[in-house]
């Protein structure tokens, strides 16, 4: 469903002398339904990659299409429609609003103006992803309030509430101790499961990247396959 070809992106350098080339040639294709880890050393593209997928940076050249659509071909709402409807985002930290308690803060990306739920359906459907990531007995809580592994659940459920046909994350389990990030990685892997929903993630962890069923991992500019 999205197709990458002959992708590069490279960015000037701060002194503007040379460019930073960070990958180039890369081909990739993510089918509906698929669990699939990156890996590769600091520095080596991965959330760069990732940003591109996602719309939040554009690529030097090459092609994205997703379905019929090729991505540089979008105009600004439509890309806005996109980053908001079609893929979900789970960063290495969760960025919660730290003033908005759990629940509010899952149904934020359902406010963008997308979608049509009316509240009390977008507020069930919330409570609902809560549950299932099993924080139903937190959701009047505040951020402050709940421990990071709770945080990172949060924002997968956030990520979830506009029911998107990929979640893109890069080291969602970066920032948590191993009986925390083990319990996270098996809750993306249910959703994906579960949900059908498309799974690309960069993480460090062999195990984490092992529950998925691809594996790739950048080598000095290149995507190499695994798996
Ligand atoms: N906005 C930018 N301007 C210039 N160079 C950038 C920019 N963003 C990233 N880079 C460079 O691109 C390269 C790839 O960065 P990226 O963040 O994709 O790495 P990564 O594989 O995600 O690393 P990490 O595992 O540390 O998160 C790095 O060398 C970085 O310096
Ligand atoms: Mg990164």
């Amino acid at each position: 469903m999205i197709e990458i070809s002959n992708l590069s992106k490279s960015f000037p350098s701060p002194g503007g002398e040379e460019k930073v080339n960070v990958f180039s040639g890369v081909n990739f294709v993510l089918e509906q339904g698929e669990s699939v880890a990156i890996l590769g050393p600091s520095g080596s593209g991965k959330s760069t990659l990732l940003n591109v997928i996602g719309l939040l940076d554009k690529p030097t050249s090459g092609k994205i299409l997703v379905g019929e659509k090729d991505l540089s071909s979008l105009s600004e709402r439509e890309v806005a429609e996109y980053r908001n409807q079609k893929v979900g985002f789970v960063f290495q930290s969760h960025h919660l609003l730290p003033s908005c308690t759990v629940l509010e803060n899952v149904m934020i990306p359902a406010l963008a103006g997308f979608g049509k739920l009316t509240k009390d359906t977008l507020r069930n459907r919330a409570a609902t992803l809560l549950e299932e990531v099993g924080l139903g007995h937190r959701m009047s809580h505040l951020p402050s309030q709940i421990s990071g592994g709770e945080r990172q659940r949060v924002a997968v459920a956030r990520a979830l509430i506009n029911e998107p046909s990929v979640l893109l994350a890069d080291e969602p389990t970066g920032a948590l101790d191993k009986k925390n990030s083990d319990k996270l990685m098996n809750l993306l892997k249910q959703m994906n499961e579960g949900k059908g929903v498309t799974l690309l993630m960069v993480t460090h962890s062999t195990e984490g990247a092992n529950l998925m069923k691809q594996a790739y991992h950048f080598h000095e500019g290149s995507l190499l396959q695994d798996r």
